[in-house]
């Protein structure tokens, strides 16, 4: 199959292998299921309708990043009002665009956990009263399931593999055995990487930059560390005597601020004022969150090894989530599957980010095992926090595997 470097489809393997997928669906004897998914947990609404297939019938996207930039964060009753403005707006542009009337949809599928929790109360609402008006079955998501079976859509991936999931919200290392069957290995400790880069990149005034003034954080550091020399400052890896899978960026962070303090005092400038530096330190501290995911990564690969836990032919590593957009973060973690191993999945950035279609495939693996499939008349709460898994971490630190030295050294 055709991939990039780092075992990313290409736009054109996946046309292609979506057409190949639908030639070779047999008809089923009643119509396609069809399955609109809406995305409201944090600051994105997005509507989406698939079929059965995984193709994409029509899509809408409405990002509040700019509002949030300028706020300096998300305001959660901000996101609110911004879903509660556009929801509607977005779902009837994925409808029109799709070509599908609502009468035809098999079911609605909506992110009702976790995420904020006044975010999640518009989607769900409008979700209820949607399906309430045509008379649909309703399917609850829980969107980080969601981020960690968008790769199905997209390529055959069979169960188990193993899936890092790391967004603005989350930070997760998962054995994926079912569609609602999940092992937790390991989890953050404290913030996620995502809200690592987002505070970075405010406290650097990344939004003043001319290069960086719509990016989300994470893009913005990705786009100037490209130009900056990590060496500059060498950030301490998080966690080196925890032989476990957890992950901690706090320390970073103030690692990071520390440095910035005393860079400010040097060059005799304010906070608010961007630094010269820029580059370096989203350098190193790209290259720190990279290389502390590449190491528990590789624990857990060895750890699901271990225990047998991994298939022998094509053993697989998902990543994915907002923060697995991060060229720099998959060459770092190709470096590790190639060295156990495993092959690399990532779904293009535009999937890794949130979507409407991620959840409306979420929908139809559900509706296709005929699990979590609601009446329109059930009544359904939204959960902003909500484990995805077991969590057998404890068992992960006990074991106390020790990963051999491997050379994380990046071009990107
Ligand atoms: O999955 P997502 O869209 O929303 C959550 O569920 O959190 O992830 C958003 C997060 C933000 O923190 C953003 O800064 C980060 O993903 N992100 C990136 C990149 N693109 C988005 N982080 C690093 N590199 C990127 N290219
Ligand atoms: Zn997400």
């Amino acid at each position: 199959m055709e991939r990039f470097a780092c075992g990313v489809l290409s736009r054109w393997t996946v046309c292609r292998l979506q057409r190949c997928r639908q030639s070779h669906i047999q008809p089923s004897a009643g119509a396609p299921s069809l399955v609109l998914g809406i995305e409201t947990s944090c600051d994105d609404t997005g509507a989406a309708v698939l079929d059965e297939t995984g193709r994409i019938l029509g899509e809408a996207l409405h990002s509040q990043n700019e509002v949030h930039l300028k706020t300096g964060g998300i305001v959660p009753t901000v996101a609110q009002c911004l879903h509660r403005e556009n929801i509607s707006r977005v779902v009837q542009e994925a409808l029109d665009r799709s070509g599908v009337p609502p009468s035809a949809l098999s079911a609605v599928a909506t992110t009702v956990k976790p995420g904020l929790a006044l975010s999640l109360g518009i989607g769900l609402q409008f979700s209820l009263n949607f399906v309430r008006l045509h008379k649909k079955p309703f399917i609850p998501i829980h969107h980080m399931e969601a981020h960690a079976l968008t790769v199905r859509m997209l390529s055959p991936v069979e169960f188990p593999f193993l899936v890092l999931l790391v967004s603005g919200g989350h930070s997760l290392l998962v054995l994926a055995k079912g569609i609602d069957d999940f092992l937790i290995l390991g989890q953050t400790l404290d913030e996620a990487p995502g809200d690592t880069l987002d505070k970075v990149a405010r406290r650097l005034s990344l939004i003043k930059h001319p290069k960086c003034s719509r990016l989300s954080g994470g893009q913005a550091i990705e786009l100037l560390a490209k130009e900056g020399d990590r060496r500059q400052f060498p950030f301490k890896s998080p966690m080196g005597q925890q032989y476990d899978c957890s992950f901690s960026f706090a320390g970073l962070r103030s690692q990071v601020t520390m440095a910035i303090d005393k860079k400010e005092k040097e060059e005799g400038i304010e906070p608010g004022q961007l630094l010269s530096c820029v580059g370096d330190i989203a350098a190193a501290t790209q290259h720190t969150i990279a290389s502390h995911l590449a190491k528990r990564t590789h624990r857990a690969i060895l750890f699901c090894k271990a225990k047998g836990l991994l298939p022998q032919d094509s053993p697989t590593l998902v990543v994915s989530g907002g923060v697995a957009s991060n060229e720099y973060i998959r060459e770092t973690l190709r470096i590790v599957t190639d060295a156990t191993g495993l092959q690399l999945l990532c779904p293009p950035s535009k999937f890794c980010t949130d979507n409407g279609v991620m959840i409306a495939w979420n929908g139809i693996e559900r509706l296709k095992e005929g699990k979590g499939i609601l009446s329109h008349t059930q009544e359904v709460r939204y959960e902003p926090k909500a484990p995805l898994g077991r969590d057998i971490s404890a068992e992960v630190r006990d074991a106390a595997i020790k990963i051999p030295p491997l050379k994380l050294k990046i071009k990107c």
